[in-house]
């Protein structure tokens, strides 16, 4: 099948440099607009499209972003691999603000968001034992290498429902009981809507605090995270910008199965 890499950008990332054919589209789905227009083009001859979660401006609070919009209007737009970016605080002292992580695993504590394509007339249950495309997820890792950030291999990324930051015991709960590395208000329910929709997803998460379990770090506010979310877009852009080399403009079905999801997920019986 034909390479089409979505890129959804968090804080900071509301642009991809250098696409040629560049088009910003409106796409319609059932579950309402996307987040915003969607840009796409071909970067080293692999067709891209590239989404603001919050859309340009930051309009969508993390509990507003559409998410299933978002996802199946990439899906009509032929993506086949999902990358998402997106800014996280840290539980470890070495994932520093500046770092990236390629997660590889989350913990979903929102409670305020549409999280299924699926509900009345057609029920589907989908694997998400791991919720990430590991194909995928080592070529961003390969991607992040190459332009030399520092990457750390492998996350469990906390997403909280916000849009407040923790208070310090929900910050040390996630971290030192949980053991979560990173924490963040958006990888789900991406991660799972991508998933029934038999999207590739992996996700980039940016550092740009400590949050407030750290004694040696003043609580995180947002000045803070625009700051380093700034320095870290650049980055991201670099990074994004290795992607179609690496993935290249044609594959297979994905070897992890993500392309298969809904194959046996499906309970209802089919109409008659
Ligand atoms: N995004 C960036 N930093 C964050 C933090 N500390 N908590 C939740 N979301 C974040």
């Amino acid at each position: 099948m034909q390479t089409m890499i979505g890129v959804i950008g968090g804080s900071g990332v509301y642009e991809i440099a250098g696409l040629q054919d560049a088009q910003w589209q409106d796409v319609e789905t059932p579950w309402g607009a996307p987040s915003d227009q969607i840009l796409t083009g071909t970067l080293d001859g692999v067709k891209m499209a590239f989404l603001p979660r919050h859309g340009r401006g930051h309009v969508h609070s993390p509990t507003a972003v559409p998410y299933r919009a978002n996802i199946d209007a990439l899906k009509r737009l032929g993506v086949t691999d999902v990358v998402a970016v997106s800014a996280c605080g840290s539980f470890r002292e070495e994932y520093a603000p500046g770092d990236f992580v390629i997660i590889d695993q989350y913990i979903d504590r929102t409670f305020a968001r549409d999280k299924s394509f699926f509900g009345t007339g057609c029920v589907a249950h989908v694997a998400l034992a791991h919720p990430i495309c590991a194909r995928l997820a080592q070529h961003c890792l390969a991607a992040a290498r190459e332009i030399g950030v520092t990457v750390h291999e492998g996350g469990t990324y906390l997403t909280m429902e916000g849009p407040q930051f923790s208070t310090l015991a929900e910050s040390k709960l996630y971290r030192d009981v949980w053991g979560c590395d990173v924490i963040g208000m958006t990888g789900m329910p991406e991660a799972k809507l991508a998933r029934e929709a038999e999207l590739c997803y992996a996700s980039i998460a940016m550092v740009t605090d400590y949050d407030s379990w750290h004694p040696d770090h003043d609580a995180v506010d947002v000045a803070q995270v625009i700051a380093t979310a700034g320095r870290n877009a650049e980055n991201a852009r670099a990074l994004i910008a290795r992607l179609p080399a690496l993935l290249g403009g044609a594959r297979d079905l994905c070897e992890k199965g993500c392309d298969t999801a809904l194959t046996g997920a499906i309970m209802t019986a089919p109409a008659k």
